[in-house]
């Protein structure tokens, strides 16, 4: 008896082909494709998965659901660049058709060894009684071969968890191989409503990539929420900075706004002891559409990061045959304990077409254009009836951003405005990209990333009299 499977368990085989290229061809109708950030080819894209420099190019993987815009059964997409700008797609690099991970390939990160890309990734499987955590690994060579083992590498969980327990990010140290996972406590919603801390952060050591043995878990002084997801982990200037997905977090006024938030915590990891001292921490992103940020080491052992363009399942007013996408890759520094991050410098230099500003109301030619503002952060972006806004107290050190003003409005239940506090603000950079807007504040201290669905050309209207723009007209195939 063939068995059927229902519409969002489906993966990709090839006797979808022609099916498939169709709805890729509908998908390049779009009003609202990004030009400069990786979208899905057609369905749903969410984390990036594996981010690497290897083999002298960019590899970059995520979650996709290729059918439709939802989260089906995920498989591994691939795509590859030189500079991070122009990217080639690669179709699929893991297709979740074994048993031990049927219920789809989650997200995980890459490691290079021994002259091949080790890829990690969480196996999703659910057994009747619940999930069953494994992990998966699967080994590119130099030709672009990927080839997937046929067990997972982990296959047990520690006492005390639930089986949500993923997302592996292997790192080298001390000679040894480690692996974070997120995961939480056995879940009890009840208790979670007065958000004790059922988040966990697990560390694995293994001396080959293959055979994996449980450390513990790291002790975190902060709020883990009822889940921790995407962990990730990246050295700058000696200090680690520890990327988090924490699910469930207290919201504030001004603070982890988002369903699902994400931290960065700057500070030294304790390997041996299962300790992370913080010396500073916050929370990474203050937009609507931003989650699961992975971080690695580009060319030169750059610090680099992307994110998913996106945040839980919003309803977006647009009826469309792809969703979300990639932040743009940014590069990260430390400036007193502070994270910064800001595009990487091929992505700013495509915005290369300066504009005329000879007023405080501007008309950009097309809606791919980056402003650097330096004074009167007060504005509004698109036409009077839909436009969206940023709005400047300095007296309370606010930057307020609201979608309010939008004709097609963005799920109200997320509500429509965003914060974040700074003390100093200097300068602002927007990087808008048709449908995603990334907004700079003071280079990277904090990111506003979200989505807009506007009609008209974009107009500019503010008090802003200091101000310089420039807009790109380089198409990418
Ligand atoms: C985060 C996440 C991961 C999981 C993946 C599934 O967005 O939920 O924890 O591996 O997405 O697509």
């Amino acid at each position: 008896m063939t068995m059927v499977r229902k519409f969002t368990e489906r993966y990709y085989e090839p006797s979808e082909h022609d099916a498939f290229v169709a709805l890729v061809n509908d998908v390049k109708k779009s009003n609202y494709l990004p030009r400069y950030h990786i979208t899905p080819k057609a369905g749903l894209m969410n984390d990036p998965n594996g981010l690497a420099y290897y083999n002298g190019e960019y590899h970059f993987f995520f979650q996709w659901y290729p059918f439709d815009i939802l989260h089906g059964l995920k498989h591994w997409g691939h795509t590859m660049s030189n500079d991070l700008v122009h990217w080639t797609d690669q179709e699929f690099a893991l297709i979740p058709d074994q048993e031990f991970e049927k219920n789809g390939c989650y997200s995980g990160n890459a490691i290079e060894y021994n002259g091949d890309l080790y890829l990690f990734y969480t196996a999703n499987y659910k057994a009747a009684n619940g999930k069953i955590p494994k992990q998966g690994l699967a080994i590119m060579d130099k030709r672009g071969y990927i080839k997937k083992l046929d067990k997972p590498i982990i296959d047990h969980f520690p006492k005390g968890l639930s089986g949500e327990l993923r997302d592996p990010f292997v790192f080298e140290r001390n000679g040894q191989f480690y692996m974070l996972l997120g995961g939480s406590k056995i879940l009890n919603r009840e208790k979670r409503k007065k958000f004790g801390d059922d988040g966990v952060l697990l560390l694995y050591r293994s001396q080959d990539l293959f055979n994996w043995e449980y450390q513990g878990e790291i002790d975190l002084p902060i709020d883990r929420g009822y889940m921790l997801e995407c962990p990730s982990m990246i050295t700058i200037d000696g200090k680690d900075v520890l990327l988090l997905s924490p699910m469930g977090v207290e919201p504030t006024p001004h603070h982890f706004k988002n369903r699902f938030a994400t931290v960065y915590l700057v500070g030294q990891l304790d390997i041996d002891n299962l300790i992370f001292t913080v010396d500073h921490w916050d929370e990474l992103d203050s937009g609507f559409d931003f989650y699961a940020p992975q971080a690695f080491y580009g060319k030169d052992h750059l610090p680099l990061m992307s994110a998913w363009f996106g945040c839980g399942e919003p309803h977006y007013p647009v009826s469309e045959k792809w969703k979300h996408g990639l932040t743009f890759t940014q590069e990260l520094r430390l400036k007193d304990n502070i994270l910064y991050r800001y595009p990487v410098q091929s992505i700013v230099d495509v915005f290369d077409q300066k504009m005329e500003i000879n007023d405080n109301r501007v008309s950009f030619p097309n809606r791919y254009y980056h402003l650097h503002l330096t004074e009167n952060f007060n504005f509004k972006i698109g036409q009077m009836d839909d436009y969206w806004e940023i709005i400047y107290n300095k007296k309370n050190s606010l930057v307020t951003l609201s979608r309010a003003g939008l004709k097609k409005k963005i799920d109200e239940s997320y509500g429509f405005s965003r914060f974040a506090e700074i003390s100093a603000l200097s300068e602002i950079d927007v990087f808008v990209d048709n449908s995603f807007v990334e907004v700079y504040l003071n280079k990277g201290e904090h990111v506003f990333s979200f989505v807009v669905f506007q009609e008209e050309k974009d107009c500019l209207v503010g008090d802003v009299e200091a101000f310089s723009g420039s807009f790109s007209t380089i198409e990418l195939s």
